[in-house]
């Protein structure tokens, strides 16, 4: 497990620390509207945050990449059905959302 996870895990489990960072960047998720087709552990319209965490994390370079494809949309990756483009999500709450999406 990365460190910072397992600071974050631990410090969720304290109560203290790191929690209210992982629940800001959540809460991006969710002012953007993300939620409306994406949840932490089940495929609903778009693919798992784990999901995506499975298969990226890790990977050299793949934030900026993903950050581009939130900003303008995309399809093929997870199967037939695209992600509308997300031009009006400031470019800062994108990468916080896909570090905590790689977090998981
Ligand atoms: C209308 C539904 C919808 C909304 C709203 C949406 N997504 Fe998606 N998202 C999808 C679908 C569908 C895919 C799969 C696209 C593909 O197969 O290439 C996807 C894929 C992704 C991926 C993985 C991209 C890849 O190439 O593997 C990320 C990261 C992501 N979404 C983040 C976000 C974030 C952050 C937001 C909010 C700003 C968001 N999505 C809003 C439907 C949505």
């Amino acid at each position: 497990m990365h460190i910072r996870s397992i600071l974050i895990v631990a410090s969720a489990a304290a109560g203290i620390l790191g929690a209210p960072l992982a629940q800001a960047n959540e809460a991006l998720l969710k002012k953007h509207n993300c939620v409306a087709c994406h949840q932490v552990d089940k495929k609903m319209v778009g693919p798992a945050y784990k999901d995506m965490a499975k298969k990226y994390k890790g990977q050299s370079g793949v934030a900026v990449k993903l950050a581009e494809k939130v900003k303008k949309g995309g399809l093929g990756v997870w199967g037939k059905v695209p992600m509308p483009p997300n031009p009006a999500v400031p470019d800062g709450d994108i990468k916080l959302m896909i570090e905590y999406i790689l977090s998981l």
